[in-house]
């Protein structure tokens, strides 16, 4: 049966704001913390109550979607299928959170046929929303949850991506993102590092590889960014599926590209682990992804 997609956007983004106010409500000085793969890889408390209250409310609208979600995952045993499935990560930059740096939000994504069909992707330190469905665009709003006549700020609605995107130029000039993630050992690191070293360098000419580098501390948000045109490009490898399905919708919704992390493979699964996004463009994305691929690929 057809699935009324912008139902299931208007539940998410509602289950969002009752998220957010979970998140305000948290003080993360005095919430306990406990670590998973290892120091670095946090989760809270407040993780895994706004996990248990998301996955609830979700269950009861749509019973019959299956639910992924970061702090229920079982490494072998979780799948996503074809199946609709909510893809959740209940705080998306958690060591963000734990800093009180106001960087953090809440990830909710519908795939079907485990391709992303809506992304709500919300960041209540600045009450800014984010949500894309497949087909209708994608948006941005500022003081999102306010209702009308509360509040100080005016709720202010943009479309993303537009008729006519700026071009994009060349990597020499482009503002990249890049993640650490949590793992700091073994392959994935090396992979890590000899990107960040690549990109970080000068050129032969003397100009910089990049324009800028910048890590927001939170994948969702760096796609939403992206959507946004405010980054031109943000690669990570070692995320999951739950950090990139949302703002996969909302990339696309804005006429930007998901493409693979590795060189040369421009169709990418949502748990292929390694991603390169680019901002939508009216003209230079391939040229782009080629060269960024080039880069650090030799
Ligand atoms: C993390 C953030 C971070 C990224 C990590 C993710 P979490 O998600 O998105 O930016 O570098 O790979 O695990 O743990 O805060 O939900």
């Amino acid at each position: 049966a057809d699935i009324d997609l912008q139902a299931v956007h208007d539940t998410l983004v509602s289950v969002a704001f009752e998220a957010g106010r979970m998140i305000l409500a948290a003080n993360p000085s005095s919430i306990s913390t406990d670590t998973k793969l290892n120091a670095v890889d946090i989760v809270t408390e407040t993780d895994q109550a706004v996990e248990r209250m998301v996955s609830s409310r979700l269950r009861d609208a749509y019973p019959s979607f299956a639910f992924v979600g970061e702090e229920t995952y079982q490494a072998g045993v979780t799948r996503i299928t074809d199946a609709p499935t909510f893809i959740v990560d209940p705080i998306d930059g958690t060591t963000n959170f734990v800093h009180s740096f106001p960087n953090a939000c809440i990830s909710l994504g519908l795939a079907v046929d485990r391709q992303p069909a809506v992304g709500v992707v919300y960041n209540p330190f600045q009450d800014l929303l984010f949500t894309g469905i497949r087909g209708r665009g994608s948006y941005m709003q500022r003081n999102a949850s306010l209702e009308a006549g509360k509040g100080l700020g005016e709720k202010v609605k943009l479309p993303l991506g537009g008729a006519n995107p700026p071009a994009l130029g060349d990597l020499s000039s482009a503002l990249v993102s890049i993640e650490w993630g949590s793992q700091r050992d073994g392959e994935n690191f090396e992979v890590k590092a000899r990107t960040f070293r690549k990109l970080a360098a000068a050129r032969e000419n003397g100009g910089a590889m990049v324009g800028g580098m910048r890590s927001l501390g939170s994948a969702a948000l760096n796609l939403c960014a992206c959507a946004a045109g405010q980054l031109d490009v943000y690669w990570e490898g070692g995320c999951y599926a739950w950090d990139v399905a949302a703002g996969w919708c909302i990339l696309n919704e804005a006429g930007g590209r998901m493409v693979s992390g590795n060189p040369g493979i421009w169709d990418t699964e949502l748990d292929s682990r390694v991603y390169l996004a680019v901002r939508g463009a009216r003209s230079g994305l391939k040229e782009l992804v080629e060269e960024f691929w080039k880069v650090i690929g030799d």
